[in-house]
């Protein structure tokens, strides 16, 4: 029995599928390499020693995906593909929702077809909005600012009445945080195509050199020191929380949504400092103008996780520097040569 990992390829997608292999389970990727390059999953073989079964497919082929189900016996899916560049999404609307919700409805139909009823999604933080009260729970009020965030959430909305027609189904939305940090051995991490979006690899690149200086999005905000903070995760951690999950929807039918955050905020401020500590470089920075559709603060409570899932984070700010360093210095243009 195998576990379907889509988006395998990709950034946290990688990391899980070594979390997987190294707890003893198969693994099938199924890919497009929109946004990511099979020389992660190269990588993902050389860590663990392991095999993995590649399969260069969109979601939205919905012949290719069934072919899969009847060549494989897949125990449980493991969702991770999808568009996921907020900007991007706000240009090309369509173009996000016809990937993300199109892909996850053929998706869910074919393991409807074949009697796989185990899922586990990639939800996101995004998905409590604008929100400020923090720390933030499952229960807090949701909301999107932008079609990125309406996919997650709307996909969240099909998963949910997908279990009421159907109480079989054992589904986990699991809502990351801020994603950052790459496995020990440096082998695989966040390859962001272009100008990276977000704040830990942009300031990684700053560090190598290949950016001149990072611009903070604005310093008054009434945070501790003026600037955004977040609940960053370190990648393995959020990886091990994928195994947690398959754990829980294996055994125990329903709906649930987690938290996978650690339950601290930083300040950018904080993060930039904590960066220089971990790579022993300097971050040149510039105050800007804030980003439009930013919140002041996100943090999770991720006590739910905890309990239900017996998930919590354990590696701390100064390990997801350390590891985003080896990765971005030991290979500086990512995957590419
Ligand atoms: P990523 O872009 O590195 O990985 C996504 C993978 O999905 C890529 O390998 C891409 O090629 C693939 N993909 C996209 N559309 C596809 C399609 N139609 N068919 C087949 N493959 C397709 O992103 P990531 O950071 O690893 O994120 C994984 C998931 O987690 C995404 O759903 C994302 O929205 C969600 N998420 C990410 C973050 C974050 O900060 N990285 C935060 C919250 C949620
Ligand atoms: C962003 C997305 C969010 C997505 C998340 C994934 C936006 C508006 N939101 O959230 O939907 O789920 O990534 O991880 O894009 N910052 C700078 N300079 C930079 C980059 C960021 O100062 O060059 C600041 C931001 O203002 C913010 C913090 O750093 O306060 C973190 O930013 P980022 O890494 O982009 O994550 P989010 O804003 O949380």
């Amino acid at each position: 029995m195998a576990i379907l990992v889509t988006g395998g390829a990709g950034y946290i997608g990688s990391h899980t599928c070594v979390e997987l292999l190294e707890a003893g389970y198969e693994v099938i990727v199924l890919d497009n390499f929109s946004n990511s390059v099979p020389e992660a999953l190269n990588r993902v073989k050389d860590i663990t020693g392991k095999s993995v079964k590649v399969y260069e497919l969109d979601l939205l082929d919905r012949i290719g995906m069934e072919a899969i189900f009847e060549d494989n016996e897949i125990e449980a899916v493991v969702h991770f593909a999808g568009l996921k560049a907020v900007g991007e999404s706000v240009a090309e609307p369509l173009r996000y929702y016809h990937n993300n919700i199109t892909g996850t409805l053929i998706l869910t139909e074919t393991m409807q077809k074949f009697g796989v009823k185990k899922l586990v999604f990639s939800s996101s933080a995004t998905v409590y909005g604008t929100a400020e009260t923090v720390p933030l729970t499952e229960d807090t009020p949701l909301g999107a600012t932008n079609p990125y965030g309406w996919s997650k959430l709307m996909i969240e909305q099909i998963l949910r009445d997908l279990y009421v027609s159907d109480k079989g189904w054992g589904i986990a939305l699991l809502r990351y945080f801020n994603p950052i940090g790459a496995h020990k051995s440096g082998r695989i991490g966040e390859d962001p195509n272009g100008i990276p979006n977000n704040l830990v690899p942009y300031i990684a690149q700053v560090a190598v050199g290949k950016r001149p200086h990072l611009n903070v999005f604005g310093n008054d905000y009434s945070t501790k020191d003026g600037t955004g903070v977040r609940d960053y995760i370190h990648v393995v951690d959020l990886a091990k929380g994928h195994i947690k999950a398959l754990e829980k929807v294996a055994t125990s039918p329903g709906v649930d949504a987690y938290n996978l955050g650690t339950g601290n905020g930083y300040s950018v401020l904080e993060i930039i400092a904590a960066f220089e500590k971990a790579s022993g470089k300097t971050i040149p920075y510039q105050i800007v103008d804030r980003r439009p559709g930013d919140i002041a603060v996100s943090f999770a409570d991720p006590q739910k996780a905890k309990k239900e899932l017996g998930w919590s984070a354990e590696l701390g700010l100064e390990e997801m520097c350390e590891d985003t360093w080896r990765w971005q210095s030991q290979n500086e243009n990512g995957y590419k040569e």
